[in-house]
């Protein structure tokens, strides 16, 4: 079925949507105009909607599924689990199981505690890391994403008219946030390394710590220089300050996450989507030393951590088969394909004579409607706004119409399921909308 139909289905179920969400969703995300697309059940890498219509899932719930949908060893732990019983109020040998299986892959990890969401995680994250340190600021690199927590929104969307021209300001994301949050956040220029040195060491009297990705989409998808990765660990590790890697996203990366990859050593690592096999997870891992905040066995913790659903077994059961999938084996076959996919774009862009390029690292693909260098929040900013924003858009509408499910703005990514085959595909059905795009660009131009 061709996209948008007001006679399908999912434009119904829209409507339906519409009388109960503001906006007509229930996540921001999911959403975009005239409808967005329902879905009706999933296998492997396909997607298929309410109408039927079967689509290669290139967004794998922004990141999640690495292992496509459905995997019949996570199916089978959930089913089982899921039997013998949903949640309890007791601790179940689960929890220690994947606890044990997250902790034994990355050298600075040493204890954890489990969340439900990965914003969860980078909100207990950065509570830690006040209650370890005693104060109250944290940094975090401008535009960078790390999930809903007021404090680790700030300066999300900061454009230019407000976002400050010798350092970046610290802005509030919601409408109405309190001060205290934008006057707690000391924003940072992603990969500045002097500009970023001078700001931490300006406000080192009233930080906790510093929250940081390695590579994070909002600044093109490109991982920090080794000069940065270094200052910040040398200025943390300088004032006793703690080092919080935010691997919701790049876990999927290597099998020690990102971190492994590019040499980082934080004090603190929020983890969260892979490692639940597709079920709601986050989670905090650390060093001992820091961790010991959230002990609470001999009284009051120093920052208290539960939740009703924290390690709760059917989550559990599924991130421990998740786990055993995620094999050295799994994550350098899905980033050999990730290799071809960006190639295979790239000389898509050329030879469709298109301004763009393609980022991305391992499994994950962005695309930009901009050849400007990028690797900071404002030059993406650049590549993402008004009629290059507009494209994105457009191209993803034309994809869902050549069976490929991507996001709205660029970012894309793979499962295992996926072969040569689909990567091709896809740079086939972005080689044959770029073409189309230019067609109609040419159209809207000479009426
Ligand atoms: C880097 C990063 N951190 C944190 C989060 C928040 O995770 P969740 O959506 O599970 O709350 C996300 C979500 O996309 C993310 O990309």
């Amino acid at each position: 079925m061709i996209y948008p139909d007001p006679t399908s289905r999912s434009a119904e179920l829209a409507k339906r949507a519409g009388r109960v969400y503001p906006g007509g969703t229930t996540r921001g995300q999911t959403y975009y105009t005239p409808y967005p697309i329902y879905v009706d059940h999933a296998e492997g890498c396909q997607v298929f909607d309410v109408d039927g219509t079967a689509r290669t899932d290139f967004l794998n719930n922004y990141t999640v599924q690495f292992f496509g949908h459905s995997h019949p060893d996570i199916v089978a732990a959930v089913q089982h689990q899921a039997a013998r019983g949903m949640c309890f109020t007791m601790p179940s040998e689960l929890d220690i199981e994947l606890a044990e299986m997250v902790l034994g892959r990355a050298a600075s990890f040493e204890h954890l505690r489990f969340t439900n969401t990965g914003t969860e995680a980078v909100m207990h994250a950065i509570k830690g890391a006040r209650a370890y340190t005693g104060k109250a600021k944290i940094a975090k690199c401008e535009g960078v994403y790390h999930g809903a927590y007021d404090y680790a929104e700030v300066s999300l969307d900061s454009n230019p008219q407000m976002w400050g021209q010798d350092r970046p300001q610290s802005v509030g994301h919601t409408h109405g946030v309190p001060e205290g949050v934008t006057s707690d956040v000391v924003v940072l220029p992603f990969n500045d390394v002097a500009a970023s040195e001078k700001i931490l060491e300006e406000n080192a009297g009233d930080l906790a710590g510093v929250l940081f990705d390695v590579v994070p989409s909002r600044c093109g998808g490109i991982p920090a220089s080794a000069d940065y990765i270094k200052m910040l660990k040398a200025f943390t590790q300088a004032h006793d300050k703690v080092l919080i890697l935010d691997e919701v996203v790049t876990w999927r990366l290597g099998y020690g996450g990102a971190q492994t990859l590019y040499g980082v050593e934080p004090d603190m690592t929020t983890l969260g989507k892979v490692i639940g096999g597709g079920m709601p997870i986050g989670a905090v891992a650390g060093r001992e030393e820091v961790m010991r905040v959230f002990d609470s066995s001999a009284g009051k913790a120093l920052c208290s951590h539960s939740g009703t659903f924290a390690g709760n077994p059917v989550t559990m059961a599924a991130g421990i088969a998740a786990m055993k999938l995620l094999t050295p084996e799994a994550i350098e076959r899905l980033n050999g394909l990730g290799e071809r996919a960006r190639a295979g774009l790239r000389e898509v862009f050329r030879r469709a004579d298109v301004d763009g390029q393609v980022t991305g690292e391992g499994s994950l693909v962005l695309m930009h409607f901009s050849s400007e260098a990028l690797g900071d929040y404002r030059s993406t900013w650049r590549a993402h706004t008004d009629r290059r924003a507009e494209m994105l858009e457009d191209l993803f509408r034309r994809l869902l119409n050549r069976g490929i499910l991507f996001s709205t703005w660029g970012l894309g990514c793979l499962s295992t399921p996926m072969g040569e085959a689909e990567v091709d595909h896809l740079a086939e059905a972005v080689l044959a909308s770029l073409n189309e795009m230019k067609e109609d660009n040419k159209k809207e131009l000479a009426s």
